[in-house]
């Protein structure tokens, strides 16, 4: 027997733990988070005798006589103090991580009420946030700190809701005292624990799978192998190449592939089942890079071959404009695999119902969710019903299936509820990666630095399966030219099939790889011109009614100058600055379908917000309630926001492509117009019950349009960003200014520049995910995710240009924040030591040494 004190009661435990198990499973204490339970990422931070620790490295027995604290145990005045700062701050995303930041904010400010911003950064130090780059969670303890030492009071404000009104988001209280749930805070009765069993070897031929011994485990109740499935073994976004189940005679094509699934009553049972299970494999040697499969005579990964996509893309004549130009500069460069790391892991929770199911999922768009299981079990749509919790991140890597279809089976085979989650480790291994890709920039300018023609080629690795890869690969293609006024291109594109984790999506799809390689080009043209980095940008800055290297009419929105000058200064502040800038598509474009969809619902005199939109953290919901209130003049109190769920809220598409924004915002304000004439005859009350439909379709060119000045997309954000180092190369400052269109909630837009500047700066820097003959090595602590001391200044400008009234003007900013910052970086450290990196993360900075 154990007893210890738990926020404020004295509890006895009889058996001995993992106290994080104890806390969320037992106690049901869920605001304390399992994010890693490697001790690396933090969101299961407690308070042990007044000190931040972190829960997964303890066990019950080393708790003895102890006190512990949780959010659920801060005080009322503690709670409401930290749930205003936080709001008020702009602090919550995901908000996977907050209430881990609270409590180490708690053992800081318990003991020093004037802390200074650096004691602040120490103090979260060990709590990972991957979404708000930290800047506005320090903001919010320095708030916090202010109230308690009277300096403050929080208030309460009566928003409007308007569009470029600071609101609270709708979630920030539930998120900052973990009272709202993420699919694994839930427990279902009668619940069973399901996990697949992974392959041994990335390729190998499976001969056999031997499950007598697992099914005779006391505990289990089913293992399921290929011959389970009753419908389409092969799912997958766009192409169906992605076996739920590797059968025997196939094939395994990277580590992540399941062999067999399990379901158990309790984990430990799993466990046991999981490792009694003989697979005979005879092991192969895999394909790791593009160039061993598209060898002569390399084995076919997938029948059709290993090419998945190539693109092509020529305008003007390139060979004959490099030829006759004054500057040609011509690199090869390299950039790896990145892991999102997002905070929350992978769960699902698979319930049956009737002759279908039920999931509770956390991924990027229920549809897409509901249209794979339908695929794997054979179901039409009325028998798959997928509701979404909240999603602790996402950037992509929640795009595919990674848990879903696999709950969704065994529930469907077993008849009972189950949940199925990753441990970090298998998330790390499992879900599609940023695609590597080595790639070849030419690029031409004349004596003045004026851009003249530009040749590449780009060879991504896509791994075991297509997942986004063709989509990905294009976008890399179409924006490898930059947002620059010149028209002479020739680019080649080719997505491989390797036996290495899948590429996949993941924010800046493609262009955060091709933006390093052209920017870096167009800082060595600087120097060969005699011209300052941002000199030559702002001459070749695209403007609008100028032609984009795609063929595109820039727009009367497009302010990519403006935020040239609005960074000038700085950049022209430090000899040792680097410069940058970025075009990023809203919307998926190219003649495909995309459309927005929202109901708004009158329940009890408040409207109802019905949008299959999912937010991963970026805060859709927010901006569709500020839809909805600047459209009809309703107050923001009076709006409710539902969540994603395929049987009421109708398909908004994925939360991809910065697409959101623009496209549900334009679907809800449409629903809002409806709305706001219905309540010129009409009260609220009498209006009890009523549906808005509101639908905003994207209409534009294919690609390989013959017209002369296609419509890829229906809006383009631009952006510059300005990144400065010391004389030891460490980073001081980043500057980022972006033409966002409209920002429909300003202090959000700056979380997001400030999140994605620094998932910029592990891109540029730190991030890495080894593999070993395809075999993935990085932990959470080891992937190179900046933590909140090393994090420099940040300073985030919101240029507003956009004057359309399309989603009020709003052009998405979700994606572009961090794709300037790694070529911004490198053509600082140019400017440092002269130096010209081509590889990143950036070898022989501080940052990283030379291997
Ligand atoms: S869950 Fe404990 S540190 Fe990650
Ligand atoms: S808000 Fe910090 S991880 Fe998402």
């Amino acid at each position: 027997m154990y007893t210890f004190n738990l926020n404020g009661k004295v509890v006895n435990v009889e058996e001995d733990k993992k106290l994080l198990e104890y806390l969320r499973e037992d106690a049901r204490l869920t605001s304390v988070k399992d994010g890693c339970s490697e001790g690396a990422c933090g969101t299961c931070t407690i308070l042990v005798d007044g000190k931040a620790m972190r829960a997964c490295i303890f066990t019950i027995s080393k708790v003895q006589g102890k006190s512990i604290i949780t959010s659920e145990g801060l005080t009322e005045r503690e709670k409401e103090v930290y749930t205003w700062a936080f709001a008020e701050a702009g602090a919550v995303q995901c908000g996977f991580c907050i209430p881990g930041m609270v409590i180490s904010a708690k053992a800081l400010l318990d003991n020093n009420l004037n802390p200074t911003r650096a004691d602040v950064k120490n103090a979260i130090r060990g709590n990972i946030c991957r979404c708000t780059g930290y800047v506005k969670i320090e903001d919010a303890i320095l708030k916090a700190a202010a109230v308690f030492r009277g300096e403050l009071e929080p208030k309460k404000v009566e928003f409007k809701g308007l569009v470029g009104e600071n609101v609270h988001r709708v979630d920030a209280e539930a998120k900052t005292l973990g009272t709202g749930k993420y699919v694994d805070d839930m427990q279902v009765p009668g619940m069973i624990y399901g996990s697949a069993l992974r392959t041994k070897y990335p390729r190998a031929l499976v001969k056999n799978i031997d499950i007598a011994e697992a099914e005779k485990i006391p505990g289990v109740v089913a293992v399921l192998t290929a011959k389970d499935i009753p419908g389409n073994r092969y799912i997958g976004h766009i192409v169906k190449d992605w076996p739920a189940l590797i059968a025997v005679g196939e094939e395994t094509r990277y580590v992540g592939d399941s062999v067999a699934l399990v379901a158990a009553e309790t984990k430990e049972a799993l466990k046991r089942a999981l490792e009694a299970i003989a697979v005979d494999y005879e092991e192969r040697e895999p394909l790791s890079t593009p160039e061993m499969a598209l060898a002569e005579g390399a084995p076919k990964i997938h029948e059709k071959g290993n090419l998945l996509f190539e693109q092509v893309l020529k305008r003007g004549n390139a060979d004959e404009a490099i030829k006759n130009s004054k500057y040609v500069v011509s690199h090869k460069y390299s950039v790896p695999f990145t892991e999102h790391a997002f905070m929350e892991p992978e769960t699902c929770i698979g319930m049956p119902d009737g002759n279908g199911v039920i999931l509770y999922t956390a991924g990027q768009n229920v549809f897409d969710e509901q249209h794979e299981v339908m695929e794997l079990l054979g179901l039409t749509a009325d028998k798959v019903r997928v509701i979404s919790k909240y999603v602790g991140g996402g950037f992509g890597g929640k795009e595919d299936m990674s848990v879903q279809h696999h709950a969704a089976l065994i529930a469907y085979v077993t008849k009972r509820p189950v949940k199925v989650s990753l441990s970090r480790k298998e998330s790390i291994m499992i879900h599609p990666k940023r695609h590597a890709m080595e790639m070849e920039f030419t690029t031409a300018c004349d004596e003045n630095g004026i851009l003249t023609a530009m040749k590449a080629v780009l060879i991504s690795d896509t791994g075991a399966y297509a997942s986004l890869g063709g989509p990905v690969l294009q976008r890399a293609c179409t924006h490898a030219a930059g947002p620059y006024n010149y028209h002479n291109i020739d680019i080649l594109g080719r997505a491989v099939y390797t036996n290495n984790p899948p590429g996949g999506a993941f924010r800046g799809f493609g262009v955060t790889q091709s933006a390093f390689a052209i920017e870096c080009n167009i800082n060595e043209l600087a120097k060969l011109v005699g011209i300052s980095q941002w000199e030559i940008r702002y001459r070749n800055a695209v403007e609008p009614g100028q032609v984009l290297p795609n063929g595109q009419i820039a727009d009367a929105g497009t302010a990519l100058k403006e935020t040239l000058e609005a960074v000038k200064k700085d950049f022209e502040s430090s000899p040792y600055a680097g410069i940058a800038c970025a075009m990023k598509n809203a919307g998926i474009g190219v003649g495909l379908p995309d459309i927005g969809r929202s109901r708004l619902t009158i329940i009890n005199r408040k409207v109802h917000v019905r949008c299959g939109a999912a937010c991963i953290g970026q805060g859709m919901g927010t901006i569709n309630a500020q839809m909805v209130c600047e459209t009809t003049g309703i107050s923001y109190d009076k709006i409710v926001v539902e969540a994603p769920d395929t049987a009421i809220t109708p398909n908004s598409g994925t939360t991809t492509a910065s697409r959101q924004t623009v496209f549900s915002g334009e679907a809800t304000k449409q629903a809002a117009l409806k709305l706001k004439e219905a309540l010129k005859n009409s009260t609220l009350e009498e209006l009890e019950g009523q549906d808005f439909y509101g639908e905003y379709s994207g209409i534009t060119d294919p690609m390989g349009s013959d017209k002369p000045n296609p419509v890829s997309h229906v809006a383009y954000g631009y952006a510059t960003q300005v990144v400065i180092l010391d004389e030891k190369g460490v980073l001081q400052k980043v500057v980022a200014a972006h033409d966002v269109g409209k920002a429909i909630n300003p202090i959000n837009v700056e979380g997001q520049i400030e999140g994605g500047v620094v998932m910029g700066l592990g891109y540029g820097l730190t991030e890495d995910y080894p593999l070993i003959n395809s075999v993935p090595t990085a932990k959470l602590g080891t992937l190179g995710l900046f933590r909140a001391n090393q994090v420099p200044e940040i300073k985030p400008i919101i240029i507003e240009k956009n004057t359309e009234a399309l989603a009020y003007g709003a052009k998405g900013v979700g994606e572009i924040t961090c794709i300037p910052t790694a070529p911004a970086i490198q053509g600082a450290y140019y400017r440092l030591d002269g130096n010209f990196r081509t590889k990143l993360p950036l070898e022989d900075t501080f940052y990283k040494k030379k291997k």
